[in-house]
């Protein structure tokens, strides 16, 4: 379904160097990259839309072109589309002509990943000086309401740690319940899941990363999807370093440490000596130049979290935060627009400080560069997090009471929990996921006792919730899994709780069955086809 290769025979030899214009004409058939929706799958249910998903591999099916990270070019695009509609792209520039025409024009050298489009009925509303919400009309209100004037200051301590934000505008595109990303880092146009509007912020971070990728991973690109980390390892560092300037360390490592979570989960689930549990991944084309591996298929935590531990083991060799910070603006200026591989990266390290590399930092017993790049397993460094101790802490300890044979309702009630932050009920929620299955009753009995959790609106915690309740098997919340995997389908979400319920008891698997056959069709095709497998219904 990804399409095939295009073979062009050209008519003589060319020249190294000569120009040549090759005209395609094409139409894009049924492929995974082009997403056709019904109205009833948007919010507002009432007119269709249509969206494109490129990274990493989909784009083939989208266009003809060379859909591989290592090659970056300009594009321009003409889009015309019915009375009603309107049509946005990743580009630096567009205007609306007569007809419902729009024109695009990127004007910077990006991946062909980072091509985006999507037409709907959609609105715009201000966030900022250079920002803007796109949104359905009922949802631009809300989307207004969640970012309006916190953008720019991301922005701004970007541009501080890491140089001139290239991209001209950053916009951010709402989409519909359906899309399978938290955040797609497209240029200009960060999409985003409508599970980020929370109503209250929280879940911002989303947009911190996004905005991190205009430094790592669009200006500077992994090469190969095998290094998939140098664009997400450095960029979840990125991100918690803006995060750490406009929130503090508390608040950043008590996300951090969620991240961490995430990791140990996966680890847990895969085995450590699992080969994608390594920050290089053998993405190659076998025997036959048609066995190739998905790199989609390799997506997992280890490229975030153990490539952000070690882009922090590399701050820790130097010793000095604002010495780091001033190697990543020399790598981000040193490699622009260019595409990178992880050996580029280490080099260029070495070279910009050359006592560590005289040192043989790259090198040292049990921390070499190469262990970090091809071994599988948890991280040999982690990051100090206990900045976060204090909002940490107090969870760790909820947790703990909640896990025990008899509950000492007193000491539980003595905790209030009402003025915890979103990521401290998550931190918290992680734990007793980890705890579960608590003694009988222990489940209910907290159910009861926070509704702020147990009826949270708030995605990360519904995913939290539910999670929890299938691991309990607490039957009686099975429709609030039913009811989370109906509102939205993003994947990240999707499939934890899909591998949960087909775990888990009979009756987890029926509801896997049931809400699968009711939801499926909503679902990006790839996600659909991952839920497939879970349930071996392929
Ligand atoms: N670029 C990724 C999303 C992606 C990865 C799409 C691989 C397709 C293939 C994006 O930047 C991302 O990582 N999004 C995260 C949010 C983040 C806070 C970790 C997500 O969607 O959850
Ligand atoms: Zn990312």
């Amino acid at each position: 379904s990804y399409g095939s290769a295009l073979h062009v025979a050209l008519p003589q030899p060319l020249r190294a160097g000569q120009l040549l214009t090759l005209e395609i004409d094409y139409e894009a058939g049924e492929g995974p990259g082009v997403c056709w929706l019904a109205p009833e799958q948007t919010a507002g249910r009432q007119k269709p839309y249509m969206y494109t998903q490129g990274q990493a591999v989909l784009n083939r099916s989208f266009f003809p072109g060379f859909d591989t990270p290592s090659v970056k070019c300009t594009y321009s695009a003409t889009v015309k589309v019915p009375e009603g509609f309107t049509a946005v792209m990743s580009a630096t520039s567009w205007e609306k002509q007569e007809d419902n025409t729009f024109v695009f024009k990127m004007s910077q050298p990006i991946p062909s990943y980072l091509i985006a489009l999507a037409v709907g009925d959609i609105v715009s509303a201000d966030v900022g000086p250079r920002s803007r919400v796109w949104a359905e009309p009922c949802l631009i209100e809300a989307a207004k309401k969640e970012y309006d004037g916190v953008i720019e200051e991301f922005l701004a301590v970007g541009e501080k740690l890491f140089g001139p934000y290239v991209w001209g505008r950053y916009d951010i595109l709402f989409m519909p319940p359906s899309f399978p990303f938290g955040g797609m880092e497209n240029p200009c146009l960060t999409f985003v899941t409508p599970c980020l509007l929370a109503g209250d912020r929280s879940l911002v971070d989303v947009i911190i990363h996004e905005i991190s990728h205009s430094w790592f991973g669009n200006l500077v690109t992994n090469a190969t999807w095998g290094e998939f980390w140098l664009n997400e390892g450095f960029t979840m560092y990125a991100q918690r370093r803006i995060s750490t300037e406009v929130y503090g360390s508390a608040y950043t490592c008590l996300e951090a440490a969620t991240g961490r979570a995430l990791l140990r989960q996966h680890m847990d689930n895969t085995g450590e000596d699992h080969p994608l549990n390594k920050l290089r991944v053998v993405i190659e084309p076998g025997f036959s130049l048609f066995l190739g591996v998905n790199p989609d298929d390799t997506y997992n935590e280890t490229p975030y979290e153990k490539g952000y531990c070690f882009v922090s083991y590399l701050a820790h060799l130097v010793g000095d935060q604002s010495k780091f910070d001033a190697f990543l603006q020399a790598y981000v200026n040193q490699f622009k627009f260019q595409s990178i591989t992880a050996d580029d990266a280490l080099g260029f390290f070495l070279e910009y400080f050359p006592e560590l590399k005289e040192k043989g930092v790259d090198s040292i017993p049990g921390f070499e560069f190469d262990r970090w790049l091809n071994t599988p397993g948890w991280p040999p460094y982690l990051p100090d997090l206990s900045p976060g101790e204090q909002l940490m802490k107090p969870a760790d300890e909820l947790a703990e009471l909640w896990a025990a044979d008899s509950l000492n309702t007193e000491a539980i009630e003595a905790v209030d929990i009402t003025a915890w932050r979103t990521y401290q009920l998550v931190y918290f929620l992680d734990q007793v996921l980890q705890k579960s299955p608590l003694p009988e009753g222990n489940v209910e009995r907290l159910s009861k006792m926070y509704p702020k959790i147990s009826e949270a609106q708030n995605a990360e915690l519904r995913l939290r919730w539910c999670q929890i309740v299938l691991k309990n098997n607490l039957e009686a919340e099975y429709s609030k899994v039913k009811d989370f995997l109906h509102s939205q389908g993003k994947q990240k979400y999707t499939l934890p709780l899909y591998r949960a319920m087909w775990g888990g008891s009979e009756s987890a698997r029926a509801l896997a069955m049931e809400t699968f056959s009711a939801t499926a069709p909503q679902l990006h095709v790839n996600v659909q086809n991952y839920v497939k497998k879970i349930l071996g219904l392929e």
